[in-house]
């Protein structure tokens, strides 16, 4: 199955990245998001990041101007019936994601394949809630989108192989390493990382040392590119709790209890870079978008 044109629902920090890493590998990208504002900011994003590209002689001008060529934006889900690929990246929720599918499936061929970027969310059930559960796969990219090399490739119980296929496919093609990794909370990915970063928060609480010290250990001792905390606050709080929460729940197991001052950091909106205060403080001007 040939895909020429992919829509992204969703503009956001993992939205604009799968959309900026596939215009810059030849497809054409029709972004989706609730409000022209979002989308604004999630091109400006792209075209920034396709910049340090080019500063950095992996992309020349022109190959710039036509990637961003390659890139349209819409709010209406009507726009989305020219697409041949959906990827939905938006708020890690249940709800929120089935939401969208069902509002952009009445306008989309039979044959288009939805992929979702959940990090932890059953694909089988979100399969379930469409019209189209062999069309339906997991396609989890990992943050910041255009660095990581890795594309967790999560087929739930009635995806079709030719939807395996054609979703490897495209992530091959994208530059990204797709890893097959079958339907369970958390896939192996988070996994693995949440509860080492949610044990960092105890330690964090306990005081067994302090938030530096913590991720200190990390780096200079398992060669970490950062400490827990740190990549935490890169991934969001608020995340790491909704993944968490998967695991405790999907598991029925105590081991995956989210840390209590992992709850009351997002209660008091201390969510990581996003908000500027998460384990550390990030000044405005500082923050990476
Ligand atoms: N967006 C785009 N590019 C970015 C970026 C961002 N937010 N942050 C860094 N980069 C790029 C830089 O531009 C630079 O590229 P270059 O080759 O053009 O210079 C390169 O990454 C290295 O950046 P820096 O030199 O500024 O900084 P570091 O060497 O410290 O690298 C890092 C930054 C790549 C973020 C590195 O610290 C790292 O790999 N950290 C771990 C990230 C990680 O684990 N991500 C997975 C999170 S889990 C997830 O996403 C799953 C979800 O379900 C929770």
């Amino acid at each position: 199955m040939e895909i020429k044109t992919v829509g992204v629902l969703g503009a956001g920090t993992m939205g604009h990245g799968i959309a900026q890493i596939l215009v810059r590998s030849g497809y054409k990208v029709l972004l989706n998001d609730v409000s022209q504002q979002f989308l604004d900011s999630g091109a400006a994003r792209i075209a920034k990041g396709l910049n340090r590209d080019v500063e950095k002689n992996r992309l020349s001008q022109e190959e710039r101007e036509q990637a961003l060529g390659r890139l349209t934006t819409t709010t209406r889900v009507s726009d989305l019936e020219a697409v041949d690929f959906i990827i939905e990246a938006v708020t890690e929720n249940f709800d929120a994601k089935v939401g969208v599918l069902r509002a952009v499936e009445p306008h989309c061929g039979p044959g288009v394949i939805f992929a979702s970027n959940t990090s932890s969310i059953s694909i089988t059930r979100l399969a379930a809630a469409t019209q189209r559960p062999a069309r339906v796969i997991g396609l989890h990219f990992f943050n910041p989108v255009p660095v990581m090399k890795l594309v967790e490739v999560v087929p739930g119980l009635e995806t079709s192989a030719e939807t395996l296929e054609t979703a490897e496919t495209l992530a091959t093609s994208a530059g990204k390493s797709p890893v097959r990794v079958n339907d369970a909370p958390g896939f192996i990915s988070n996994r693995l990382l949440m509860p080492m970063i949610n044990e960092a928060i105890y330690c964090l609480m306990e005081g067994v040392a302090d938030a530096k010290g913590i991720d200190d250990v990390m780096k200079l001792g398992m060669n970490h590119p950062m400490g827990p905390l740190e990549l935490a606050d890169l991934i969001g709080l608020d995340v790491c709790l909704d993944i968490m929460k998967v695991l405790y729940e999907g598991f029925c197991d105590s081991k995956y209890r989210p840390c209590p001052l992992l709850e009351k950091m997002v209660n008091a909106r201390r969510l990581g870079r996003k908000t500027g205060q998460g384990f550390y403080g990030y000044p405005t001007s500082s923050v990476r978008p």
